[in-house]
């Protein structure tokens, strides 16, 4: 029989994300702000969700509907007043639907938990807690241990005596015990301290006062540090983009200058990619095998195939969904539009809305007119067109396979395939204008 301890379907993980985040001076709360692209938040329900529990609450506060979108379907619960830590504890816990086993509590302002320790902490038959040794342990409640190293209190920076703040050993705040622990000790938490808060952490002084310990469960400084201040959103998008570069170079990917390109959580490469430097690249974006992205593009929402060649100076929105061997040059963007096998727009353009068959090219300036100033409309392009300089292609509009679009014509109206579409005034020329215009004008 599985133990109970082990038994995760018993489990149960609080969120924490209720705070105001007021150090972090913003309108949005906290836990969505973006870490390579994704919210905060949602870091954290995903490694929670790795631990595998049969219920996720989400403490919410007021006015924060967007954070319930962001980690739905899990439930939330509102804590009306801020009250601290253990008050957004005890708004949670008459939602917990198993009224037995683990309960395991999170930070939401924590991103990149490790796994394993929070596993570890599920699997240990004591209560526990997580902390890391700190360089600089200012702002960390400070874990308080015995002589035998058995933690008998935690003591917030606020309260702590200064021989107390040269403790090292910080406290990253998640906890793990029973829930008829919690039950029994969460009531007896008080707000005697230095900000008048129910602090989550007096826990293991309670816990003590029955001979009960909180193991430590040690991780990382980097793992533990959290996210209260912009300086340290910072320090956290710099940990993960490295985290994320590493991945790729790992994988086969070449970055001619790692530091200068910028990834996301999702991003996907595969192997033999070249991407020189100062790329950026958003969110939901694939890039298949063998593909150059040059340097100075911005991609986001796109998908490229094997063989292409994006940049310099290259512009990617979402929808964009190239086939293999496309070329997008230099001060070209391509938004919501699929490009099949050979398609070349390799100087000044912009393709937004279309559908364009394999092998057609877009010479200079060549654009698709989408937008009528209320709706947007779809471009329809067949296989091995040639689109000339400075074309302007009026949606909704379809060009058949083969056709050819005269330099700097505005087309309107569909073009059959193998046809040519022309739209240009004759050229006036006037013999010898120019001499004697400036022969007119000398002093
Ligand atoms: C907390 C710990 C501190 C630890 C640090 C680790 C307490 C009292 N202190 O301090 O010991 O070293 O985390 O990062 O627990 N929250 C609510 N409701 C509230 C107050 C806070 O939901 O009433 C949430 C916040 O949204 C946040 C989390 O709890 O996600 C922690 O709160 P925060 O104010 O960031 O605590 P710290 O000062 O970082
Ligand atoms: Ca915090």
């Amino acid at each position: 029989m599985t133990s109970p301890s082990s038994d995760q379907s018993a489990l149960t993980i609080i969120i924490l994300a209720a705070g105001k985040g007021t150090r972090m001076r913003s309108d949005l709360p906290k836990v969505l702000h973006s870490l390579a692209g994704r919210p905060m938040i949602n870091w954290v329900i995903d490694v929670a969700e790795q631990v595998g529990p049969a219920q996720i609450i989400v403490v919410i506060g007021p006015d924060m509907d967007a954070v319930k979108e962001a980690v739905a379907p899990w439930d939330v619960v509102v804590q009306t007043e801020r009250l601290g830590t253990a008050d957004a504890v005890l708004m949670a816990y008459p939602h917990i639907r198993n009224k037995s086993g683990k309960v395991l509590i999170l930070m939401g302002d924590e991103p990149f938990l490790p796994l394993e320790a929070l596993q570890n902490m599920v699997e240990k038959s004591a209560p526990s807690i997580m902390a890391f040794s700190a360089e600089n342990p200012a702002g960390f409640g400070r874990m308080i241990q015995k002589q035998d190293g058995t933690l008998q209190a935690i003591v917030e920076e606020k309260d702590a005596s200064s021989e107390q703040r040269e403790v090292t050993l910080c406290n990253a705040g998640n906890f793990c015990l029973e829930y008829d622990g919690l039950a029994k000790w969460l009531p007896r938490i008080s707000n005697q301290n230095a900000q008048k808060e129910y602090y989550l952490t007096d826990l293991p002084e309670i816990a003590a006062e029955e001979n009960i310990s909180f193991e430590i469960v040690n991780i990382g400084e980097v793992d533990g540090w959290g996210v209260n201040d912009r300086i340290q959103l910072a320090q956290h998008e710099s940990f993960i983009q490295d985290v994320l570069r590493e991945t790729l170079l790992e994988n086969g990917v070449t970055m001619i200058d790692p530091q200068t390109v910028y990834l996301s959580w999702d991003t996907e490469i595969g192997p033999d990619v070249v991407i020189e430097p100062n790329v950026v690249i958003g969110p939901d974006v694939v890039i298949e095998g063998h593909v150059q992205i040059k340097a100075f593009s911005h991609l986001e929402g796109a998908r490229i195939g094997k063989y292409s060649v994006i940049g310099p100076f290259a512009r990617l929105r979402p929808g964009a969904d190239l086939a293999e061997n496309v070329k997008i040059g230099n001060f070209v963007e391509v938004k919501n539009a699929t490009l099949q096998k050979g398609v070349k727009a390799n100087h000044h353009g912009y393709i937004g809305d279309a559908d364009v068959g394999e092998g057609t090219n877009f010479s200079c300036g060549a654009i698709t007119v989408n937008y009528d100033g209320y709706k947007k409309h779809r471009t329809k392009i067949g296989r091995h067109v040639m689109v000339g300089s400075n074309v302007s292609l009026i949606a909704p509009i379809e060009i058949g396979d083969g056709a050819f679009i005269g330099a700097g014509s505005t087309i309107a109206e569909n073009i059959p395939a193998e046809a040519l579409g022309l739209e240009r005034s004759k050229t006036v020329l006037i013999k010898d204008w120019a001499k004697l215009h400036r022969e007119q004008n000398k002093k």
